[in-house]
């Protein structure tokens, strides 16, 4: 009974976590189940390739196939009492994080259900503590301040917020009836890593940008066989060349994207998780969030496009969107919202524990973005993230 179970380590942040983990030749239990004709065990394997740990999988880090959505996991009697007897502290990080209500039962399934199951192992285990990654997310928006604290709200943008919030309520709930010491992380928009772009998820930050990416190649292919579908939309080549979209993304003031590296965000959950305090949540966030404005500078001196700009959000503004914009917004869809987000985040209890260690969030300038950039173009928008 020594082990730090991971939940989610097959996606972006558990992986990550179980990866710095192994970094430090801590051991280590995940739960993964099989996709496609991939075991759990298979799949880790390739991820701890891609973290450059080949071989850890069977050193360091134990994987049980398992289905948290499942009760007891999906395992026999016997695997899941071997489960509660090796673990002694758990980091939830498994999750949905679609935004569709058309998923909402999956997504609760994923954010609820399989959370139930976590905690009622974590309570027959008598783990020495429970660590749930949450979401900055779950705050209210608005322009207030948002506390490193338990938030009370009553609407939310998406099932992705209140599910994420719902799973905070209920990990501190049933925690203090049992008496488990716990923590929350809340992190926001993770991107790729700062020092060398590389990620294997490419939604978030990515996806407005993979977007604009993937129109320019659509309209500069038919602007070369007449552009009939160009015209229609206002779509032309600037006199420098570039493909010209007439797209005024609405912004408001005092708002932005908080964005935080992947490294940033390894080092200071791993700062906060090795502390040893109990019932707090820390913001990992961004200090600086970036406006939409300088994110669009960013992405069309990257892309080399022109026209897009900004205007001031105002109500019903979709009814006066252009037939460009109408296509832009349709593919952004529930992302469009974060482009403009007034969340605060309050990082008090975060910054109190990360400055001694001297961790910070570095500034998303235009290098820092050309790296994460060339990266996901490197790997054809993580389509060949294997062959790099
Ligand atoms: N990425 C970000 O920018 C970000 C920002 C803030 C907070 N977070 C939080 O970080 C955590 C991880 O997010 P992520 O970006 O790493 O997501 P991800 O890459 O999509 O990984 C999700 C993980 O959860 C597992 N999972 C999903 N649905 C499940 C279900 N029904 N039953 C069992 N396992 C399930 C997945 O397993 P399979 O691989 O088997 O599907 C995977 O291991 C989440 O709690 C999220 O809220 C992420």
């Amino acid at each position: 009974m020594n082990k730090i179970l991971i939940t989610g380590a097959t996606g972006f942040i558990g992986s990550h976590i179980a990866a710095a983990f192994v970094k430090e030749g801590r051991e280590i239990v995940v739960t993964a189940r099989n996709k496609g004709d991939l075991s759990g065990y298979q799949r880790m394997q390739k991820l701890f390739q891609w973290f450059q740990l080949n071989g850890t999988t069977d050193k360091l880090c134990k994987v049980v196939e398992a289905d948290i959505s499942r009760p007891q996991f999906g395992l026999s009697h016997d695997t899941y009492h071997s489960l509660l007897n090796d673990t002694s502290e758990i980091i939830h990080c498994a999750a949905s994080t679609s935004f569709a209500d058309k998923l909402r039962s999956s997504v609760e399934v994923a954010n609820l259900e399989a959370l139930k199951h976590v905690l009622k192992f974590a309570t027959e285990a008598s783990v020495d503590r429970f660590n749930l990654v949450s979401t900055a997310f779950v705050c209210p928006t608005g322009l207030n301040v948002c506390k490193e604290e338990i938030v009370e709200r009553k609407s939310f943008l998406n099932v992705y917020e209140e599910t994420k919030y719902r799973a905070e309520k209920e990990s501190k709930r049933v925690c203090e009836l049992s008496g488990i010491p716990w923590k929350i992380y809340r992190p926001s928009i993770v991107y790729g890593n700062s020092q060398n772009g590389r990620t294997f998820r490419f939604n978030g930050l990515y996806y407005p940008i993979k977007t604009l990416y993937l129109l320019k190649r659509m309209f500069a292919g038919d602007l070369q066989n007449g552009g009939n579908h160009s015209m229609k939309l206002g779509v032309h080549r600037d006199d420098e060349g570039r493909i010209f979209f007439p797209i005024k993304l609405e912004t408001k003031p005092n708002t932005g994207i908080n964005l935080i590296p992947v490294d940033f965000f390894v080092n200071a959950f791993l700062a906060l998780f090795n502390t040893d305090d109990a019932g707090k949540i820390y913001h990992i966030t961004n200090p600086y969030p970036s406006p939409l404005e300088l994110l669009l500078d960013y992405t069309t001196s990257y892309l080399d496009i022109a026209g897009i700009t900004t205007r001031p959000h105002i109500q019903k503004s979709g009814e006066q969107r252009n037939a460009m914009e109408k296509l832009f917004y349709s593919y952004l869809g529930e992302y469009s919202l974060y482009l403009t987000d007034d969340r605060v985040f309050d990082t008090s209890h975060t910054n109190h524990l990360l400055q001694p260690l001297d961790i910070h969030c570095p500034p998303l300038d235009y290098r820092l973005f050309k790296t994460i950039m060339d990266y996901a173009m490197k790997t054809n928008w993580g389509k060949t993230l294997l062959q790099e």
